[in-house]
C-alpha cells in the first residue's frame, strides 16, 4: 500500500496527489516552507493528511530552529506555524492541528529547547497514527450503516489519499466490506481537480474494491434508476450546527439525494468539527487558480480571457445531511446538541 505523508530521518516524504494516477512519484521535504507550499500546491490534499503534513511540516521546522534559549524559540515557532497556517484556508484540520503542536510548547514550560523539538517530533507522529486509528474507528461505526448488497456514491477523495492511511467516507466502505458486505462504489469524477477520477478511483482498483467513475452530472441520472443506496462523502469543516464544507459539488449530491429519498452521511473526524464556527455561512471557501477550470492536464478547454468562478468547496446545510460519522458514533439532528456532546 502507499504512503499518503510519512516521517522518514527527519524528512517528510509524500507521494505528489497532482501525479496520480500516471505516475507513483514520492517527495521528499526538508523544509516547512516546502511543506506548506506542497499543501498549497496540492502535493498532499485531503483535510486529515492536510492536517498531519502540517503537524510534520511544524516538526521540521522546530528543528531547524537555531534560537537556543525557549523564549526565542517560541517566538520563531510562532513564525513557523504561522506559515503554514497560511497554505490553505478551508480544512479546519490545518489549524487544529497547529494549535495541537503549538500547545506542545505551551505546556512543556520546563523543557529546553532540544527536547521541545524531541517532543514535537513526537507529536506529529503521533497525530499519523492516530489519524490511522480514527479512521478505523470511523469506518467500523459507518460500516454498520451501509447495507450489503448496496451501491455507495461518494465525491472527491475521502480515503487512504485523504488522510494518514484507511480513509474516512472510503474508510466507511472498507468498514462495510471487513463486515463481509458486499459494496459497490460510484465515484464522482470531481470536477475541477479530478479527485474522483484520479485519486478515489486510482485507490480502490489497488484495494479492489468494486468502483465505477461517473462524471459529475450523471449523479442524478443514477439515483433517479434507482442505482445508488446512500452516499457517503468527507468534510473539511463541520460547523457547530452541523452544516458541512466539502469538495464542490457536495451540496448538489446532497440536494439530489434528497429529493431521491437516499441517505447522506458525512464521515469526518472530531478534528474536522469547528465548535467556534457557529454555522456554514461562516466558512472560509477558497477560491482556487482559474486555470483549474479552464485547463485540464495543463491542456486548455475554455477560451482565453473567458469570466472563471472556482470555489474549491461548498457548504450542504445540516437539514440534508442525514447522519455524521465520527469515531466516537454517528450524529443526527439535532447537530448542535449531539456535536457538543462528543467534546464532553
Ligand atoms: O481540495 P481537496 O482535495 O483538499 O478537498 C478534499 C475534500 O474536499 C475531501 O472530501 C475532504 O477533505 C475530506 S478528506 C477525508
Amino acid at each position: 500500500m502507499f504512503k499518503t505523508v510519512e516521517w522518514k530521518n527527519n524528512t517528510v516524504l509524500m507521494i505528489d496527489q497532482r501525479l496520480l494516477p500516471e505516475k507513483e512519484v514520492y517527495r521528499r521535504y526538508r523544509s516547512h516552507k516546502d511543506v506548506a507550499g506542497a499543501i498549497k500546491d496540492m502535493v498532499v490534499r485531503g483535510a486529515p493528511a492536510i492536517g498531519v503534513a502540517a503537524a510534520m511540516g511544524a516538526a521540521l521546522g522546530a528543528l531547524r530552529i537555531k534560537a537556543v534559549d525557549t523564549k526565542d524559540f517560541r517566538k520563531e515557532f510562532d513564525k513557523v506555524t504561522g506559515l503554514i497556517a497560511s497554505a490553505r484556508p478551508t480544512a479546519v484540520n490545518l489549524f487544529w492541528a497547529i494549535e495541537r503542536m503549538r500547545g506542545v510548547v505551551k505546556s512543556s514550560p520546563g523543557l529546553d529547547v532540544a527536547a521541545l523539538k524531541k517532543r514535537l517530533v513526537k507529536e506529529a507522529l503521533t497525530m499519523h497514527r492516530e489519524d490511522i486509528e480514527i479512521n478505523r474507528l470511523i469506518g467500523r461505526h459507518g460500516g454498520r450503516l451501509l447495507k450489503s448488497g448496496s451501491a455507495v456514491l461518494t465525491h472527491c477523495n475521502a480515503g487512504a489519499l485523504a488522510t494518514a492511511g484507511y480513509g474516512t467516507a472510503l474508510g466507511v466502505i472498507r468498514g462495510a466490506i471487513e463486515q463481509k458486505k458486499r459494496i459497490k462504489v460510484y465515484a464522482d469524477e470531481t470536477r475541477p481537480f479530478l479527485q474522483g477520477a484520479r485519486l478515489t478511483a486510482w485507490e480502490l482498483k489497488k484495494d479492489g474494491i468494486d468502483v465505477t467513475l461517473i462524471t459529475d452530472n450523471m449523479a442524478g441520472y443514477m439515483m433517479k434508476k434507482g442505482l445508488i443506496g446512500s452516499v457517503v462523502v468527507g468534510a473539511d469543516r463541520i460547523a457547530a450546527n452541523g452544516d458541512v464544507a466539502n469538495k464542490i459539488g457536495t451540496y448538489t449530491v446532497a440536494v439530489l439525494a434528497r429529493e431521491h429519498g437516499i441517505p447522506f452521511y458525512v464521515a469526518a473526524p472530531l478534528s474536522t468539527i469547528d465548535l467556534k464556527t457557529p454555522h456554514g455561512d461562516l466558512i472560509p471557501i477558497e477560491e482556487r487558480d482559474p486555470s483549474e477550470v479552464t485547463h485540464i492536464q495543463k491542456r486548455r478547454i475554455a477560451p482565453k480571457g473567458v469570466g472563471v468562478r472556482n470555489p474549491a468547496f461548498d457548504v450542504t446545510p445540516a437539514r440534508l445531511v442525514t447522519g455524521i460519522i465520527t469515531e466516537k458514533g454517528v450524529v443526527r439532528a439535532p447537530y448542535k446538541k449531539g456535536l457538543k456532546a462528543l467534546f464532553k
